[in-house]
């Protein structure tokens, strides 16, 4: 029995869905536990490419997919995912845990409302409702899955919360009415195509755990977009780190074996908030365009910068990481010097550590350190010493300043693209 976690050390879209896809192959049950449809998670297999948002990445390799207790669920793109899926040949098994909150329509209209009131401050959201729907479950005004399976229930708290809803609509001067009638029957209707998949799945992963099965988690965003451990307030709502993988779930810390951090050779970020390493001239437009940086939820470009270890330093302890995946290694080929910030420079001192005021941050110089760089890694590399000496340096010293291992090598989107360390 293994219990192993994947999650992005940087600002999302390291590479989950790619790593997650391949190691699936050694587990029975892949599991999201936070977040929602702000993810999307790339897998390519062969010729075919998968854009997954909500459904575990783990399904295209014929794995349950279960939907912890801590994601947001947008049951419609859910409903749509799952047909989409069905329609290229892949069955989904689905599991959704009975507690998850779901994304409901005004949660929709008030992130964009909310995000146009703050005008140049705004956060960058992908406008899918997940700070509204987590704000809602904290404050206890939230609709779960399992109410969508009884109509008397849902009637009755959205009752409670309809009227609420409105005069926020008012303060926002927003038109929609929000018809009771409507957003019943409608999530009536979701609850009857998902209610099969409906069951408390923190028993059925802690029964699994007792049987030997394999779970692997399966992280969404990274941790400079945790909640409480990001660029606050430029993070997303929910806990990005390790640790939300256990509250996320219902499966006790005890149980987790490797916690392995993907990491990108370099660093993107799409939205808002500061990005220290962030680079404006030909090698952030190398970056940009040979890795086809553009956000898979929101077409987005994405901003892209040096690789940054104070970030990856600050994520490794947050997450007590095991084991290092990094990506996109081959997307650096033809640069002629390629860089890593090992630390900034704030009002003159060095430091080491990520700081918390984002004013401090937005202040970080970042402290370079230069490697050469190499022409091409081959895509047919299959071990670490295959790769051009540069790129084996440039490994190297990273491995050394973390103190951590690496588990995998990534040289392309491809599932075969892959090197195991
Ligand atoms: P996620 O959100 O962490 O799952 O990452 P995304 O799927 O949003 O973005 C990662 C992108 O990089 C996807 O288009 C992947 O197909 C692609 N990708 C993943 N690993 C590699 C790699 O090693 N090299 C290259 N060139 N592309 C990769
Ligand atoms: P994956 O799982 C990259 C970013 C948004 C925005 C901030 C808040 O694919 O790595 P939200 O809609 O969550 O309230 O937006 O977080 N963001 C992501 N950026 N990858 C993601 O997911 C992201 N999910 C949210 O761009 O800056
Ligand atoms: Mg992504």
């Amino acid at each position: 029995m293994t219990v192993n976690l994947v999650i992005g050390t940087q600002w999302g879209d390291e590479g989950k869905g790619k790593v997650v896809d391949y190691y699936s192959k050694d587990a029975n049950y892949v599991v999201r536990y936070q977040g929602g449809n702000n993810a999307g998670h790339t897998i390519k297999v062969g010729k075919e490419v998968y854009k997954l948002h909500i459904v575990p990445s783990g399904v295209i390799q014929g794995k349950i997919g279960v939907i912890g207790n801590g994601v947001v669920i947008d049951p419609e793109v859910l409903i749509n995912e799952i047909e989409n899926l069905k329609s290229r040949g892949i069955i989904p098994k689905i599991m959704i845990s009975d507690r998850a909150n779901i994304i409901m329509p005004y949660h929709k209209i008030l992130d964009g409302a909310e995000e146009q009131n703050l005008g140049n401050k705004k956060i960058g959201t992908t406008k899918r409702g997940i700070g509204p729907c987590y704000s809602d479950k904290i404050a206890r005004k939230g609709i779960r899955a399992i109410d969508l399976t009884n109509k008397k229930t849902l009637s009755k708290k959205l009752d409670e919360i309809l009227p609420v809803k409105q005069k926020l609509f008012k303060v926002y001067k927003i038109e929609n009415k929000l018809d009771k009638k409507e957003i019943l029957d409608t999530y009536i209707g979701f609850g009857t195509s998902l209610k099969d998949f409906i069951v408390p799945t923190h028993i059925e992963l802690n029964k699994a755990i007792g049987l030997g099965k394999n779970i692997l988690f399966e992280g969404a965003q990274g941790t400079m977009l945790d909640v409480d451990f990001g660029t606050y307030p430029y993070t997303t709502s929910s806990h990005t780190i390790a640790g939300g993988s256990v509250i996320g779930t219902g499966i006790g810390p005890n149980h987790i074996n490797d916690i392995i951090g993907i990491m990108k050779a370099y660093t993107t970020r799409v939205g808002e908030g500061p990005l220290p390493t962030e680079l404006f001239d030909k090698n952030g437009k190398h970056l940009q365009q040979k890795g086809h940086e553009f956000g898979t939820t929101t077409s987005r470009p994405r901003r892209c910068g040096w690789l940054d270890l104070v970030v990856v330093r600050h994520s490794c302890l947050l997450s007590g990481i095991t084991k290092i995946a990094i990506t996109k290694l081959d997307v650096l080929d033809g640069l002629e010097t390629v860089k890593i910030c090992i630390k900034y420079k704030l009002n003159g001192k060095e430091i080491d550590y990520f700081p918390a005021n984002i004013e401090d941050v937005k202040n970080c110089k970042p402290v370079f350190k230069d490697f050469n760089g190499w022409k091409k890694i081959e895509r047919s590399s299959s071990k670490v010493s295959d790769l051009p000496k540069e790129a084996r340096k440039y490994l190297e010293f990273i491995e050394k300043e973390l103190k951590i291992p690496f588990a995998l090598v990534s040289i392309g989107p491809g599932r075969k693209e892959t090197i195991e360390v």
